[in-house]
């Protein structure tokens, strides 16, 4: 098993310092079918993204890819509600994109059988080649991660992005909805995101201190905005799935609603703040946290922000829509290193498994 590890301690460490080498796989593995599956989806206005857990996070930055992009409006439901929810919504015009790592989720795998039956065309996002999800689509994009041992997402979702990016892109040069050199532009960003992960990564040892910081803390909060929300709802995620903090992802907005009273003394948020269009809504949102004494901790390329923060974590600039591939990597470094300090196996959490088999 050492072996397997490569000299890392544990699989999820390792898979996650593998990200930048799964991006560029998923790119160079992708370029060639890409344009191809663009062309036999680009006429479904309907579009519906189905997924669960961390797949469900992707599900929704491909939500804002599409709309960005592609202009699309599309819907994301959890695999579990869709079931129940979408059997009269589904027909022939509608494409369904499933998003599974092991393409085996027993929640997303039901979901693609009853899109199949009502007629939609189901495109899947897997890692796993030949897995059952592959089995039931009409299409298979692959993110070419290479296995995943870890129980936490980690590799798949950066690839789950990265493939969501390129379909994104390739639609609205089919649909003319954007500017093709910005597309352009946008392609070689994708190309330059596995540099900026890998700058990212010689930032662990100040994660790793920031965690030992942060070790005795009882609850977080994530906000984000934009693609910054599912940046949010992943970070959260990771926390609670391997280090057992109580965590929550909030969409920024609705903090004044609800989850500023929970905000005391000392209370980490974590803001993740790329710029972009809402960077400065963002700004007000951290004021709002901070004015009740919490614990501001941004991700951002923008050194001002250092102004209304306690600790700044310094981001390479990157497009906002690329945005979310890069900022989630300290988030899932951050987890790591308090899931070991507070004494855990990582890569084993407690009632959790990799892939959830029954509904
Ligand atoms: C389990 C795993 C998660 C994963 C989810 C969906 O809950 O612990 O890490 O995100 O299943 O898995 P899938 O294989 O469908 O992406």
């Amino acid at each position: 098993e050492m072996a397997e590890k490569a000299g890392y301690p544990h699989f999820m460490l390792k898979e996650i310092h593998e990200q930048p080498k799964a991006i560029r796989d998923a790119i160079h593995g992708n370029r060639g079918i890409i344009s191809k599956v663009a062309e036999e989806i680009a006429g479904y206005d309907r579009v519906i993204f189905v997924a669960m857990g961390t797949s469900y996070h992707a599900a929704l930055v491909g939500k804002y890819l599409f709309q960005r992009l592609a202009k699309r409006i599309p819907i994301v439901e959890e695999a579990s509600e869709f079931r129940y929810e979408f059997e009269d919504l589904v027909d022939d015009g509608t494409l369904v994109i499933a998003i599974t790592q092991s393409g085996e989720t027993a929640d997303t795998l039901a979901a693609m059988k009853l899109a199949k039956r009502k007629g939609a065309k189901v495109l899947a996002i897997v890692n796993v080649v030949g897995s059952m999800a592959t089995r039931i689509a009409d299409l298979t994009l692959y993110t070419h991660a290479g296995p995943e041992i870890g129980v936490a997402a980690t590799k798949t979702y950066t690839t789950q992005l990265t493939v969501l990016t390129m379909l994104a892109i390739e639609l609205a040069r089919k649909l003319g909805t954007v500017d093709p050199e910005y597309l352009g532009e946008l392609e070689r960003g994708l190309e330059l995101v596995p540099d900026l992960v890998e700058d990212v990564l010689t930032h662990e040892e100040s994660l790793r201190e920031l965690a030992e910081e942060l070790k005795d803390k009882r609850d977080f909060f994530y906000i984000g905005r934009g693609a910054g929300f599912p940046t949010a709802l992943e970070g959260a995620l990771k926390l609670k799935e391997i280090s057992y903090i109580h965590a929550e992802g909030l969409s920024a907005g609705e903090l004044k609603h609800g989850p500023l009273a929970l905000l005391e003394d000392g209370v980490p948020v974590v803001a993740i703040n790329p710029s972009g269009k809402v960077f400065d809504k963002m700004v007000s949102n951290i004021e709002e946290a901070r004015a009740r004494g919490a614990m501001i901790i941004s991700l951002s390329d923008r050194e001002e922000l250092s102004r209304v923060s306690d600790v700044l974590i310094k981001m390479p600039e990157v497009d906002e829509l690329l945005s979310s591939i890069v900022y989630v990597v300290p988030l899932q470094i951050l987890a790591y290193h308090l899931a070991v300090l507070r004494g855990n196996d990582p890569d084993k959490p407690r009632n959790l498994a990799k892939s959830v088999t029954v509904e």
